[in-house]
């Protein structure tokens, strides 16, 4: 059995992890209290105490609008963390496995992004998780790079619970339909990373597969359809609450007027991931029904 750190342990592909693996794999977990991304070189002492095999960073500034204030925040904890975690990781011979997302595109393409298109970040989170991805290219020899898009999970901070919120505050809602991408459920991507990581267990020195893969159900979406899709379960499930009964009206980004500009298409392509893990996640719409489904259970 593989020894795995896992670090972002409250994030929403971080408590997903925790369902996965605890109990199967010989796994330890770290929040931001036991690792700060700001003082990253404490990792070292962790990795000689518990030694382990494999390290999934899931910890990252994620705060999209955030980050053009923040910017030295963002770089410091998605980007210089970053080239210090991954040759440390390469030192001790770890493989490393680290997230990364549509953002660092900027939605000029008009079909899937592949992992070979040439990414070009609009934002200052784009940026700063673009060079994070290139600090492990260059540092590490054994490592994926995992980039999705949308997550949500039945934590509060993502897309689902925000529309769900602002109903109560407001009965129409303006959801953005002109940047299309796909949304995935956290433990569709947790279970995925997990099998992947099962598929090398058996040769890992003699492994060929390192790289960036793109991890994403197969279907692209608008906010608004995501939006619409997940008032029509509710709907279903529960007719007389107030998200059931807001209204949602389609607006576009330039009149939505984000803080951080977002590709206006970036959607990705997860051929690779099918073709060398014979891997594939459920689209967009199972993941809101996951979610929706958990959400009834609290
Ligand atoms: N969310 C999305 O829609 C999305 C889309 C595409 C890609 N991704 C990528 O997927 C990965 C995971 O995303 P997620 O949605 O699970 O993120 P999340 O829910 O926002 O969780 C982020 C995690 O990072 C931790 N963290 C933040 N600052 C830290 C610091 N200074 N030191 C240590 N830990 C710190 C947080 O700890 P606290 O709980 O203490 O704050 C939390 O555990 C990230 O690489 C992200 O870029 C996310």
């Amino acid at each position: 059995m593989r020894k795995i750190l896992v670090l972002g342990a409250t994030g929403q592909i971080g408590s997903a992890l925790k369902r996965d693996l605890i109990g199967r794999e010989k796994v330890e977990f770290l929040n931001r209290k036991e690792l700060d991304f700001k003082k990253i070189e404490a990792i070292e002492a962790k990795i000689k105490e518990f030694q382990p095999d494999i390290i999934i960073n899931a910890a990252a500034y994620t705060n999209v609008d955030g980050a053009e204030d923040f910017r030295e925040d963002a770089f410091q904890i998605n980007s210089f963390a970053i080239d210090k975690l991954s040759k440390l990781v390469n030192a001790y011979g770890v493989v490393l496995v680290h997230f990364s997302t549509d953002y660092i595109f900027d939605g000029q393409k008009k079909s899937p992004y592949m992992e070979t298109d040439t990414p070009n970040p609009l934002s200052v989170y784009g940026e700063s998780k673009l060079e994070g991805e290139k600090f492990v290219e260059e540092n590490c020899s054994k490592f994926f790079i995992i980039r999705t898009s949308g997550v949500i999970s039945k934590n509060e901070d993502n897309f689902i619970s925000k529309i769900k919120k602002f109903s109560e505050k407001q009965n129409k809602l303006s959801v953005i339909n002109d940047q299309i991408t796909s949304i995935n459920f956290s433990e569709y991507i947790s279970r995925s990373t997990a099998t992947m990581l099962k598929k090398i267990d058996d040769n890992i020195e003699n492994e060929s597969r390192w790289g960036i893969y793109h991890m994403s159900g197969d279907k692209a979406g608008s906010w608004f359809d995501f939006a619409n899709y997940a008032q029509k379960l509710s709907k279903l499930n529960d007719p007389n609450s107030v998200f059931s009964k807001s209204i949602i009206e389609s607006i576009s980004s330039i009149e939505f007027n984000q803080k951080a500009k977002r590709p206006n298409y970036s959607f990705l392509s997860s051929d690779k991931l099918k073709k060398e893990f014979d891997l594939k996640l459920p689209n967009w719409e199972e993941s809101i029904k996951e979610v929706i489904k958990e959400n009834e259970k609290n």
